[in-house]
């Protein structure tokens, strides 16, 4: 008989070994929390499908940034839920809009200690609940979209937002929003392009989120889900278009993807962990067949190893809990 000359299992063998050799680590400044405002609450509204996420108010929303700021966060990613909807989205420039309300209210309360970021996307705002407007024939017109995603992204800055998201998946949007935001003076203002993005099932609970009225579904303009080049290539042009950070979304089933990404990316790669991977955590753990903070530190964990620099996830602020507390 022979024994193994290599044995991997040394480095396993307790906790303090473990810790030493661990390759990745979270910390609270590589988190990003998604939150949502709703115009007309008086009280912060739970979400069914998604427990312990709450449409705020503005109060609310003052109260959860604080908190985030306090704890350390990299972010806030902001999505407004208008009361008026129509076919342009039309809520979405006006200046005292609710996304915008919530902006300026979030910058208020936390000044440059948390970077500020907005939803910059008409889906929240039509009453038919696509990413943007559609032409004569029921199609989602990319150009005349861009018209208005820029204009929103100058609302967004005069709100003094730090950062916008374009997550409409139209192509040129990146040129346009940078070329919209300089035009105002807004060069300070940078772009996590939503860059990879896929038409995916999982994202479900956040339609509940955002009160959509979606019917249909966004296959004309988010990426199909068997594809990778394809990634490739939307992250070059948002890179060549001035992208200061780009996003794989979701994150959970698209791990290759972003390691793909990460690996030829020059600029920050993050990664969204969606509504619908939340709910199957939450789920599966209120059913007792997994040990839910366990599968929260891994499933976050993973997505970075994956290769992700910023995490997006409604577990922010209790992974950074956790982690100021030595658990994880
Ligand atoms: C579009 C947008 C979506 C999400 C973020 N931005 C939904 C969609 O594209 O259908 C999903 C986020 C989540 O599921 O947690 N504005």
């Amino acid at each position: 008989m022979s024994f193994p000359l290599q044995r991997p299992r040394r480095l396993r063998q307790n906790s303090a070994v473990r810790r030493m050799v661990a390759q990745t680590r979270l910390h609270p400044s590589q988190l990003i929390l998604p939150v949502f405002i709703k115009e007309g609450l008086t009280e912060p509204n739970p979400l069914v499908s998604m427990p312990g996420v709450v449409q705020h108010t503005e109060d609310s929303l003052k109260q959860v940034a604080t908190q985030a700021a306090t704890a350390g966060l990299g972010g806030i990613m902001i999505f407004g839920i208008p009361q008026k909807l129509d076919a342009t989205g039309s809520e979405a420039l006006n200046p005292d809009g609710i996304l915008n309300r919530g902006i300026r209210a979030v910058v208020s309360a936390v000044g440059d200690d948390l970077v500020v970021m907005s939803d910059l996307c008409l889906d929240e705002f039509t009453e038919h609940g696509h990413c943007g407007v559609l032409d004569e024939t029921g199609r989602v017109d990319n150009d005349a979209t861009l018209e208005l995603y820029g204009k929103m992204a100058q609302t967004h800055a005069e709100a003094g937002v730090h950062m916008v998201g374009p997550s409409g998946m139209m192509d040129g949007q990146v040129r346009v929003i940078r070329e919209s935001l300089d035009e105002v003076s807004a060069q300070h203002v940078g772009i996590l392009a939503y860059s990879a993005k896929y038409a995916s099932a999982f994202y479900g609970p956040f339609r509940e989120a955002v009160d959509s009225s979606l019917t249909g579904d966004r296959k004309t303009y988010q990426m199909d889900p068997a594809n990778r080049r394809e990634a490739l290539l939307e992250t070059e042009l948002d890179l060549a278009e001035g992208a200061d950070m780009v996003m794989v979304k979701p994150a959970m089933s698209y791990l290759d993807i972003l390691r793909e990404v990460a690996d030829f990316s020059d600029v920050p790669v993050a990664a969204y962990q969606i509504s619908g991977e939340y709910a199957m955590i939450e789920a599966a753990a209120a059913n007792g067949w997994i040990n839910r903070d366990a599968a929260v530190a891994e499933s976050v964990l993973s997505i970075r190893r994956a290769g992700a620099d910023q995490v997006l996830t409604y577990y922010a602020l209790e992974l950074a809990d956790w982690i100021h507390r030595g658990l994880i």
